[in-house]
């Protein structure tokens, strides 16, 4: 593995069943009682967050705890950022504190990039979402929650997603969920189909490895997960669709839809979710819908992103073992 998680496109599918299955074992770790373990007792990971988040920068939090790091959350509303202070500066200060990793989510595409390869920090470097371009992590927990899902021999050790049809529908131009997904899926084998109206589809799509459709009716029935994403108003300068209803018409997933769904496939939405707009109420809340399913995933696929960024190099599970019985 890379010393840094920048893209999911960096990762091989050695990677990715390596994390997946990293995470099958921290996961099963964390049904004790006592969820930490003291893999990581020392280091330090800083959560660096210049965009607003709720999930991830917890899930994060949570992972680090349990793994028994100490974790320093910084976010740019109320440093130094607000001050006009640079990301050399503030990469500089973290730095000279010893973060062992940052986790960094940035409104600029590239901005992890830059902090892993400026040579300002020393520490492995996370990308937790940049701009519209990546957000790695979410991608494998959400091939972590298809491989619980569609894979159920044993949930999926060892294996890839090879063969799974999975369609991800919305605003597929803003998302870095999407361009994740795409990447890593394809790397585990799976078969992407991306819907969305054509305004919202990004420019050079054809190079991606997948179909593109502009018919979710057309899809529907022959998939085994539905990704909905977010409509990303705050990314939006422009009018991008006619109206709210005619999108959800469109393109939302409603009670009808999900009806013709093959009965063993699953909705996933990465959060925050616009009810009414691109997923009802009634989908969002039904037990076929794994958007709570996937926080929690989220908090044992990035222990095992940690883990393994940090010099795990054995089994976690056995590390926690040799650690405890000392
Ligand atoms: C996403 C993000 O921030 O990219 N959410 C998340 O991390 N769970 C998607 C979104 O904001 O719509």
């Amino acid at each position: 593995m890379k010393r840094h998680l920048i893209s999911a496109a960096d990762l091989s599918r050695d990677d990715a069943v390596l994390i997946l299955d990293t995470a099958e074992e921290l996961a099963r770790l964390a049904d004790r009682p006592i969820k930490k373990l003291p893999t990581l007792r020392g280091r330090t990971v800083v959560n660096l967050f210049f965009e607003d988040s709720t999930r991830t920068r917890i899930s994060f939090e949570a992972a680090a705890k349990r793994l028994s790091a100490d974790v320093i959350n910084f976010s740019a509303k109320g440093s130094s950022v607000s001050k006009g202070e640079s990301l050399k500066d503030t990469a500089l200060t973290l730095e000279a504190m010893g973060a062992d990793a940052v986790v960094i989510r940035h409104h600029a595409s590239g901005a992890p990039h830059r902090l892993a390869t400026s040579g300002w920090i020393n520490g492995a470097v996370v990308n937790a979402g940049d701009g519209t371009h990546e957000h790695p992590t979410q991608a494998l927990l959400d091939a972590f929650t298809m491989r619980r899902h569609l894979i159920p021999d044993a949930s999926g050790v060892g294996q890839d997603l090879a063969g799974r049809r999975v369609t991800i529908v919305g605003d597929i131009l803003h998302s870095r969920v999407a361009r994740s997904n795409v990447h890593l899926l394809a790397t585990l084998g799976a078969e992407v189909t991306l819907v969305a109206p054509p305004t919202l589809v990004p420019f050079g799509v054809e190079s991606w490895p997948c179909e593109v459709s502009y018919d979710l009716d057309a899809v529907v029935g022959k998939t085994d997960a539905v990704m909905m994403l977010r409509v990303q108003r705050e990314r939006m300068n422009a009018a991008f669709f006619p109206t709210e209803r005619e999108y959800a018409r469109r393109y939302g997933l409603d009670g009808d839809r999900m009806a013709r769904m093959p009965e063993h496939a699953i909705v996933m939405h990465p959060g925050p979710m616009n009810r009414g707009m691109e997923i009802t109420a009634e989908v969002a809340d039904s037990d076929r819908c794994t958007a709570v399913e996937q926080v929690a995933n989220g908090v044992s696929i990035r222990m095992a992103v940690l883990y393994l960024l940090l010099g795990g190099n054995e089994s976690a599970a056995a590390t926690a073992r040799t650690e405890e019985s000392k």
